[in-house]
């Protein structure tokens, strides 16, 4: 099976200024190339919204995602709002005391897709990884907001990483399998890897953050997804890069 993931879109309200990026533009640039690739399956992985959830903002991608016509999941970022979203994209019925988790079959597959839109893994929502995790007797997949490992990019990991990653990673770490996790909200490109956690994190529609320093620091403009495929025991993934639409 082949998957195609895009993350961080921050798409602000219409005519909003993105700090000189066209960020509407760079989302339907990337939706082309996935129309190009036909995947199986595509997962926004959060962050949709500029600054806070906006139903307008999820009205408007839920149109582009409508044309483009292939099966997704979304999950909700800390720009998101996972009710908004939900409501938005016809999917009230997965939240869970407003978070918005679930398990979805990618042909047989199960797929487990986290709510970290608090910045954490809630207590109700580990208790229910934990259980589905138990579920699968072989290894995982996951779609996830934040990365679960630090990932020696010092703004991101300092001030804005998962809070509580260290409850997160033993609940991984107890599966006996791989656990082949999915994120987004760094804006970087990086694979970290402790013992049978492997995080892929996948660049953002948006720009690029330097991996160097302790301030926020823009790397570059061009912006990316991820291909993912899934075949007899063997995976694969990619990133593939666009020039971003900016007149910075
Ligand atoms: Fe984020």
């Amino acid at each position: 099976m082949r998957i195609v993931q895009i993350t961080d879109l921050h798409v602000g309200r219409e005519g909003e200024d993105t700090f000189g990026v066209d960020v509407r533009a760079n989302f339907l640039k990337v939706l082309n190339a996935v129309r190009q690739k036909q995947p199986h399956y595509l997962v926004l992985s959060g962050d949709l919204c500029y600054r806070d959830g906006d139903t307008k903002i999820y009205e408007w991608i839920y149109e582009q995602m409508e044309l483009l016509d292939i099966p997704y999941d979304i999950i909700s970022g800390n720009h998101d709002d996972p009710v908004m979203m939900a409501a938005v994209f016809g999917r009230s019925h997965l939240l869970k005391e407003e978070e918005l988790y679930f398990v979805k079959e990618f042909n047989g597959r199960p797929v487990l897709f986290l709510d970290t839109t608090k910045g954490v893994v809630s207590e109700q929502q580990q208790r229910w990884l934990r259980g589905r995790l138990q579920d699968f007797n072989e290894e995982a997949l996951v779609f996830m907001h934040h990365p679960p490992l630090e990932a020696g990019v010092p703004f991101m990991d300092s001030r804005h990483a998962l809070r509580n990653r260290s409850e997160v990673q033993a609940i991984f770490l107890a599966h006996p399998f791989n656990v082949n996790i999915f994120t987004g909200h760094y804006h970087v490109e990086k694979v970290i890897r402790k013992k049978n956690i492997v995080v892929h994190i996948t660049p953002s529609c948006y720009f690029q953050i330097g991996q160097e320093s302790e301030e926020f620091q823009v790397d570059h403009y061009r912006i990316g997804l991820r291909e993912i495929t899934w075949d007899n025991g063997v995976m694969m993934n990619s990133v593939h890069y666009f020039n971003g639409e900016t007149n910075r």
